[in-house]
């Protein structure tokens, strides 16, 4: 079984089926189609399905051209109908994998997406799961699901986990040149994913179980909120010292070895760093291990819209303004830069707070025409926003400018002119456009 799928990868043969096209699963789609493989997008969402049917992608680093192009030469398909599942010799799972309110794993997605594979699952296949979860999840959950159909894995069916590493917005990593783990639950299995991943990535580094490769992704994902917890910390301490937190930062990064440099923010947002860590300290539980540095990161790094709300008083009161009653305008609501996704976004956290406190908040993002709470897998609520234009008159009719989001597109110099205070959580102004702004700017 092994060298039959390995050879129909070698001639490209392989039909290639991808569970879930989102942020993860529309790009790698892509990249199979693109690079001679059959491919096919399951998804749950009609919608989605027909836009790419229709050439027109919604992800942001995926032009609607590429997509309509496969569309178009039939390489490459969606559809909502799974029985098509049957048809394909390698399948990809890279459905969500949120929390639940009480921050444990939420792995239903993964379990309908397997009992949609289950029911179709026939000899010559190949099953690798993506989405990010806790170690064990493929050995403990998918393979005695899938071994229920009397089918033997190796002889029958093979079963691989390899995380996704995609950085919306980072147009220097692409699927192709991002290094790929994979880890089979037998070494066939990993063995023959590697040799699909091969094909369409530049560096495949093979490891020796399932369990080490979710736990690579969940150390990646816990060492960035370890990190930005601590640099998140640092600027709460530099501030309370009256240091400039950035430029100590700087300093630092000359080292040329033994520093990495992470940097504060308004707090961390995205379906990744804030919710991973909890996979894998919810593990340890099971264990009877408990695993602080998560705890602490993420109390921490939570309590930076806070922070920032303090920033925000603290401006207004030494000009003798009250926050109640206020204008407030947050510049950018996205979790990160150039990126249209406001999943967990601290902005909303921002938002929630500063209207508690009275004040009237507008915001104003590029890639954001319309906020609204319930989209926004956040516990704060409240009545939607729409994006102002950023006009002469909404910049000098605010009393004060949050940077949230430090999209590219936007002329720093101009709103460095035209507003009076300005709360910079991105250090988005440089040295020269603080010097010469005639807004007050306090940074974190
Ligand atoms: N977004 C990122 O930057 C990123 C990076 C690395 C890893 N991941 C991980 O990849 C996984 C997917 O994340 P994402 O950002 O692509 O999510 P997403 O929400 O953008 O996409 C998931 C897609 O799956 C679909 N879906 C849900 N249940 C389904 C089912 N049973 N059958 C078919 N389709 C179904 C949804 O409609 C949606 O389109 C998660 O585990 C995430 O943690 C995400």
């Amino acid at each position: 079984m092994k060298n039959q799928l390995n050879k129909l990868v070698t001639q490209k043969k392989a039909r290639v089926g991808v569970i879930g096209l989102g942020y993860v699963g529309l790009p790698l789609l892509v990249e199979f189609a693109a690079n001679g493989f059959k491919g096919t997008g399951f998804e749950v969402d009609h919608n989605k399905a027909k836009r790419i049917n229709a050439g027109e992608s919604y992800i942001g680093d995926v032009p609607s051209s590429r997509v309509k192009e496969l569309v178009n030469t039939q390489q490459l398909k969606a559809t909502t109908d799974f029985s098509h599942l049957a048809d394909c010799d390698a399948i990809i799972i890279c459905v969500p994998t949120p929390l639940r309110k009480t921050k444990e794993p939420d792995v239903s997605y993964i379990l309908a997406a397997a009992e949609e594979i289950k029911l179709r699952l026939r000899t010559g296949q190949l099953i690798i799961l993506e989405s990010t979860t806790y170690p064990g999840t493929t050995d403990e959950v998918l393979l005695p699901m899938f071994e229920e159909t009397g089918l033997r894995l190796d002889q029958d069916f093979l079963l691989a986990f390899s995380p996704e590493r995609v950085d919306p917005g980072n147009p220097q990593f692409l699927t192709n040149n991002i290094p790929k783990v994979v880890g089979g639950v037998t070494a066939d299995s990993t063995e023959v994913a590697a040799h699909l991943y091969s094909q369409i990535v530049n560096d495949v580094h093979a490891v020796s179980s399932a369990r080490v490769a979710e736990a690579a992704k969940l150390l990646e994902n816990t060492f960035r909120a370890v990190n930005i917890g601590m640099a998140n910390e640092m600027a709460r301490l530099c501030y309370a010292l009256n240091i400039d937190t950035w430029e100590v930062i700087r300093a630092a990064a000359t080292k040329p070895f033994g520093f990495m440099p992470f940097y504060p923010g308004p707090g961390i947002g995205g379906h990744c760093i804030p919710l991973d860590p909890h996979y894998l300290s919810w593990k340890a539980r099971q264990h009877g291990f408990d695993s602080r540095f998560i705890s602490l990161a993420e109390e921490v790094n939570s309590r930076m819209p806070e922070h920032v709300v303090q920033l925000v008083s603290d401006g207004l009161n030494d000009e003798c303004k009250p926050m109640k009653n206020s204008r407030v305008l947050l510049l950018g609501v996205a979790y990160k830069k150039d990126i249209d996704d406001v999943r967990e976004s601290p902005a909303l956290s921002i938002i929630d707070r500063l209207r508690a406190k009275g004040a009237h908040v507008r915001y104003h993002d590029p890639f954001i025409k319309e906020l609204r709470f319930d989209d926004a897998h956040t516990e704060a609520s409240g009545e939607p926003l729409q994006s102002v234009p950023l006009t002469d008159e909404e910049l000098s009719g605010t009393d004060c400018l949050v940077i949230v989001t430090d999209h590219s597109q936007i002329d720093y110099k101009r709103v460095c002119s035209l507003t009076p205070l300005i709360v910079d959580t991105r250090n988005a102004l440089n040295g020269e456009l603080r010097r010469s702004s005639f807004a007050r700017i306090i940074r974190l």
